[in-house]
């Protein structure tokens, strides 16, 4: 079935944003809404609010605060597996290791400018897609069987 799912580019990888565009529409997912955003910290926390207490929430928020990031609602069969998969482990020094040329490993600098984001799972990803496009519809996509 396909499914919908929600992709940060990272303020660390905003240069490269086009190249990871490329990527993401060669892996054989559709951009379905794409933005570019500068969040406030406010809004960062809210985003992240799951991680609230981890020793990295304040550095986490700083970072995702700092600049504007692109947002894209990404629709693939199996797309929130699919786009976790292509990007890697969170830590980029692990990822070379055990997911060489995955996005992380490509262009993440260390665990917090790690250039990607994906929601993990279905729950997150509805979330995450309703709190970046507030007027989104969030529902699998019927496909024909
Ligand atoms: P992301 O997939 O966006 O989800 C939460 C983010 O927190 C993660 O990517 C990293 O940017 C950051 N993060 C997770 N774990 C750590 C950590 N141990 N140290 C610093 N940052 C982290």
């Amino acid at each position: 079935y396909v499914e919908r799912t929600l992709a940060i580019i990272k303020p660390d990888a905003m240069d490269k944003a086009n190249e990871i565009e490329d990527i993401i529409l060669r892996n054989g997912f559709t951009v379905i809404q794409k933005r570019k955003v500068h969040l406030s910290p406010e809004q960062a926390s809210d985003f992240y609010v799951e991680h609230y207490g981890k020793m990295f929430f304040p550095s986490l928020v700083a970072y995702m605060s700092s600049a504007p990031i692109g947002v894209f609602v990404l629709a693939k069969e199996k797309a929130i597996k699919a786009w976790r998969e292509l990007i890697g482990p969170t830590n980029p020094f692990k990822a070379r290791e055990t997911h060489p040329g995955c996005l992380r490993d490509t262009y993440g600098k260390d665990q917090t400018r790690n250039a990607v984001h994906g929601s993990e799972s279905f729950l997150s990803a509805e979330r995450e897609i309703r709190f970046m496009f507030h007027d989104s519809i969030v529902e699998p996509i019927a496909t024909e069987q």
